[in-house]
C-alpha cells in the first residue's frame, strides 16, 4: 500500500448516495467479493424501492457500498462490501456507522443483519460494532456443498452508535 494512496484515502472518504450509473461498478465489486453475488437486478431493485444505498467514495474511486432497509422500527443491513484493495482501513466500519446513524435518526429501535458464520472478517466487524447473535436461519445461504446457516445479529440503537 503506498503512503500516497493511504493519505488520499483518509483525506477524502465520502459516504454518498448510490446512483443508477454506479450499478455496473457495484456489480463488479460484488462479483469479486462474493462466491454467490447479488445480481444487477437486485441492486437496481434496492434503488427503485428507496432503500438506503450508499457508496464509500475515496477521491472519486468507488471503494465499497452499504445497503439498508428501514421500516416498522427495524433497520436491516442487507449488504456491506469493500473492494479488496481498500480493506483493513476502517471503511466498512465507516459505512456501518453511517447506516446505523441514519437508522437511529429515522426512529429505528434496532438494526438486524444476517452473516455466514464462516465469514470471520464480517463476524468480527459486526461484533466490534456491538451486534449480538439473536438467532439462526437454517440453510439460509447457498454454499459450495448444499446450504449454510445464517447467524442473525441485532444491534439495539441507543443514542451512541460508535
Ligand atoms: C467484511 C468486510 C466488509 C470488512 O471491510 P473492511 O473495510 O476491511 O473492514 P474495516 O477495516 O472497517 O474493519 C473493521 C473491523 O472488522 C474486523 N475485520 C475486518 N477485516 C477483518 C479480517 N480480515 N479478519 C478479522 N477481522 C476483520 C475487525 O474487527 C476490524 O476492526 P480492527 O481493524 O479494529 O481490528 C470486507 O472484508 C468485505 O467486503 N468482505 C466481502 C464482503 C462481505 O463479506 N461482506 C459482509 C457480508 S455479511
Amino acid at each position: 500500500m503506498s503512503s500516497v494512496k493511504q493519505e488520499v484515502e483518509f483525506a477524502s472518504v465520502e459516504i454518498r448516495p448510490m446512483h443508477e450509473l454506479d450499478v455496473p461498478v457495484i456489480v463488479a465489486i460484488e462479483r469479486a467479493a462474493y462466491q454467490f453475488p447479488w445480481s444487477e437486478g437486485i441492486f437496481r431493485d434496492c434503488l427503485r424501492v428507496g432503500y438506503v444505498c450508499r457508496v464509500a467514495d475515496v477521491g472519486g474511486d468507488m471503494a465499497g457500498y452499504g445497503i439498508m432497509s428501514a421500516g416498522a422500527g427495524e433497520a436491516h443491513i442487507l449488504n456491506v462490501c469493500i473492494r479488496d484493495e481498500y480493506r483493513g482501513r476502517g471503511l466498512a466500519r465507516k459505512v456501518l456507522v453511517y447506516l446505523l446513524d441514519r437508522a437511529r435518526a429515522s426512529g429505528m429501535y434496532a438494526a438486524f443483519l444476517e452473516v455466514r458464520p464462516s465469514n470471520k472478517a464480517a463476524a468480527r466487524l459486526y461484533q466490534s460494532m456491538g451486534f449480538e447473535q439473536v438467532g439462526v436461519r437454517r440453510g439460509y445461504y447457498q454454499a459450495t456443498a448444499g446450504r449454510e446457516d445464517a447467524a442473525v445479529l441485532r444491534r439495539v440503537l441507543l443514542p451512541e452508535v460508535r
